[in-house]
């Protein structure tokens, strides 16, 4: 099938490499030329394990482009896969959204398109984009779009760091339209990692447990609340987690041994237990937080999405209670944070804890040295600005610091040689905001261990 998607962020690039891999051919496109040039390359703008061998494996069914012209004309299914930021009151940016539907109402000219929302957009969308694209094609082409194009959702359900993975095996495919033809041609794209027919790339094998991937074929506002759902309920787990851990805690019981204890329970599940500083990343804080507004619109609260919001806002504040717990004083103290990105194997800041911490230990007065093995370019262009010391290695980090706090769990965080670093501090506290750490290891070599719940 001919597929076109326009965005080449996280979504937009690994729906892309996936989708051209198992035969499809895929033009991407990008308004920013620096992305596509980058991709025209053999390069990508983002830290993504092994997408720069699956774009080169399925280069001959991609394409690369930074205009609509030639890019979508005569597609079968359109990906608007464009960022939806937040604004400042929480709300997402939908200036990108539009744009990219009415550019499809302009310059598709097929017979049928499917124009589908990849981004997670807000639940109505669906209309919404159809509404735009409907009214750009009757401006452009002069005749009605009657029966040219519809509208389904086809969330997204990745994680970074394992995107490609996730895609190609995925716990579910979940397609909303209320249109039937739509659903038949997202069917038909997906077949492949629905029967799993397509031959595995050597670097991302098959998990053995992957049979069918099941299908739910819903209605449109279905699907954008399947998306919003789901992100809100893992949310949750990990803020319900976290109080648990403020409790545990107190009542001096070890959360990691509570969080197998209760997973293990399989209508609980083990994933998404792991207590520490909590989430980060550019959809848990902004998909409840556009869940809580969406409810307000229709005159409801929504206490307990709103209550997960809460809890992970101050298992940060925790961190610099417990540095002060430890210090007594903050001011003219040296911390160093190990970790910048919101989670390992992803360069990705946005709402990163990291950035939050070094600001309230640099509003406190603290001098804070940074360390992340992929996101220091990144950090650097962000937050240059912030006043934190970057340094090459971890080793730098620890030289002459109060205290050192694991904030993202890299596995190379993870194999230091923590009595190495323990002779370079100035006092040999560590803060292990994710509970990662070998404690009796550390114990021994001089550290006072301080976990973040429990
Ligand atoms: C998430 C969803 O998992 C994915 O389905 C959705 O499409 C996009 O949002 P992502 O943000 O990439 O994916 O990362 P995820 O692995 O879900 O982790 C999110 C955050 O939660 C990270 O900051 C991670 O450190 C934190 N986390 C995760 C915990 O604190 N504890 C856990 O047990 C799991």
């Amino acid at each position: 099938m001919k597929v076109s998607i326009i965005g080449t962020g996280y979504v937009g690039i690994t729906t892309g490499a996936c989708l051209a891999y198992l035969g499809h051919e895929v033009t991407c496109i990008d308004s920013d030329e620096r992305k596509i040039a980058l991709l025209r390359a053999g390069k990508t703008p983002i830290y993504e394990p092994f997408l720069t061998e699956l774009l080169a494996d399925a280069q001959r069914n991609l394409r690369y482009c930074t205009k609509y012209a030639g890019a979508i004309q005569d597609a079968d299914v359109i990906f608007i896969a464009v960022g939806t930021p937040p604004l400042a009151d929480g709300s997402p940016d939908l200036r990108y959204l539009s744009q990219a539907a009415r550019g499809i109402g302009e310059h598709y000219a097929g017979d049928f398109v499917v124009v589908v929302n990849k981004s997670t957009v807000p639940i109505g969308s669906g209309n919404w984009v159809g509404s735009l694209v409907r009214e750009s094609y009757e401006q452009h082409h002069g005749h009605k779009a009657n029966g040219h194009f519809s509208v389904a959702s086809n969330p997204e359900f990745l994680r970074e760091g394992t995107a490609l993975s996730d895609s190609l095996y995925p716990d579910r495919v979940v397609i909303g339209s209320d249109d039937e033809r739509s659903l038949e041609t997202l069917y038909s794209l997906y077949r492949p990692i629905l029967d799993q027919t397509f031959a595995p790339p050597p670097y991302l094998p098959r998990p053995e447990e992957v049979g069918a991937v099941p299908l739910i074929s819903t209605d449109l506002a279905s699907a954008e609340l399947i998306k919003y759902a789901a992100n809100a309920f893992l949310a949750l787990k990990i803020s319900y987690i976290n109080e648990i851990g403020q409790l545990a805690e107190k009542v001096g019981a070890d959360i990691i041994q509570v969080a197998k204890g209760i997973g293990l329970d399989a209508r609980i599940g083990t994933r998404f237990l792991q207590a520490g500083i909590g989430w980060g990343g550019s959809c848990f804080g902004k998909d409840t937080a556009a869940l809580v507004s969406t409810a307000t619109e229709y005159n409801l609260s929504m206490p307990i999405v709103a209550a997960a919001r809460e809890i992970n806002r101050r298992q940060r504040d925790r961190v610099v209670e417990k540095l002060l717990g430890e210090l007594k004083i903050l001011k003219g103290r040296s911390i160093g944070l190990l970790g910048l990105a919101f989670k390992p194997n992803t360069d990705d800041l946005r709402e990163a804890p990291a950035i939050d911490i070094a600001r309230k230990l640099i509003d406190r007065g603290c001098k804070v040295k940074v360390h992340d093995p992929v996101a220091m370019e990144r950090f650097q262009q962000e937050y240059g600005d912030m006043g934190a010391v970057c340094c090459t290695t971890p080793e730098e980090v620890a030289d002459d610091v109060d205290a050192l706090v694991l904030v993202t769990e890299w596995q190379q965080y993870r194999e230091l040689d923590w009595e190495a670093l323990a002779a370079k501090m100035r006092s040999r506290i560590v803060l292990d905001g994710r509970n990662a750490l070998d404690r009796a290891r550390l114990t021994r070599f001089g550290f006072r261990y301080v976990g973040v719940a429990g």
